[in-house]
């Protein structure tokens, strides 16, 4: 394990550690990210002395299509150690990797696979950001981020969540190579959204799509009933939308053909 008071980004050091032969396991974890990275670009920013930011470096034995399920085995991991933190309350899944309580992000998970090292096998960084005891957020964030003490009213020790989640990924890890059908069932039970309509947002590209989530497929693909019948996505970000823009882009679909 290395850890910082402060560093540009845990995942960005764990990326360098594994090209010096950082071992399965391997944690980094700093106090202060000067430039923590999230999703699409993004950039992550905790504030020191609140919050947990680590990164873990992962030498799974999967093919490169099956690496979706380390995602769901990160998230199952992590939403069962949080869990035992926050009771009564319990965390939900926003596809594919954002963890929400009462309808709020406290946590993100950054996962980024290299497939390049020399004779090893393919190594990932899984990075996680969890916002335990912030308790002020921008104003632009108000109603989509939270933290752990702004939900519970209760302080939370660091060091102990930070442990037990270490523990609940060991799980979740171990569990993926010998029960990896329940450990899917606990995601989707946990998947925000299912039987509405949402809009996926392309932050690459251009477009997006208007349909009503129906689950996660083996990959952990995002399965969507749309217009044109189900279809699955890798990528994009899930946005709550009404039934009327479901039936409007199946308008347009339909007038196209005509
Ligand atoms: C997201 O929700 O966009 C993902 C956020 C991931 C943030 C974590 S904090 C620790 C690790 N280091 C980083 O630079 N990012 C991840």
């Amino acid at each position: 394990m290395e850890a910082f008071s402060v560093v540009d980004s845990t995942n960005t050091f764990a990326s360098g550690w594994i090209e010096r032969g950082a071992p399965h396991g391997a944690v980094v974890v700093a106090d202060f990210q000067r430039s923590g990275r999230g999703r699409h670009g993004r950039s992550w920013s905790s504030l020191p002395g609140f919050n947990l930011t680590f990164s873990v470096v992962l030498r799974p034995k999967l093919p490169p299509d099956q690496i979706g399920i380390l995602t769901i085995a990160a998230c199952t991991g992590t939403a069962a150690a949080i869990d035992r933190f926050v009771d009564p309350l319990h965390t939900t899944i926003k596809w594919p990797n954002d963890l929400f309580l009462n309808d709020q992000k406290i946590c993100g998970m950054l996962l980024e696979a290299s497939w390049n090292t020399p004779g090893q096998n393919p190594a990932v960084v899984l990075g996680i950001g969890v916002n335990v005891n912030q308790v002020e957020f921008p104003p632009k964030l108000n109603g989509q981020a939270t933290s752990l003490f702004l939900e519970t009213g209760r302080t939370i020790p660091r060091a102990d969540l930070f442990a037990a989640i270490l523990g609940g990924l060991e799980a979740a890890f171990n569990r993926m190579e010998i029960d990896e059908k329940s450990m899917r069932r606990d995601y989707a039970r946990k998947l925000m959204n299912v039987g509405e309509d949402v809009r996926l947002r392309f932050v690459a590209s251009e477009g997006d799509v208007v349909g009503i989530v129906r689950g996660v497929d083996a990959a952990g693909g995002l399965v969507l009933e749309t217009g044109e019948g189900r279809r699955v996505f890798h990528s994009g970000e899930v946005m709550r939308t009404s039934g009327t823009e479901r039936a409007r882009s199946e308008e347009r679909g339909a007038r196209s053909e005509e």
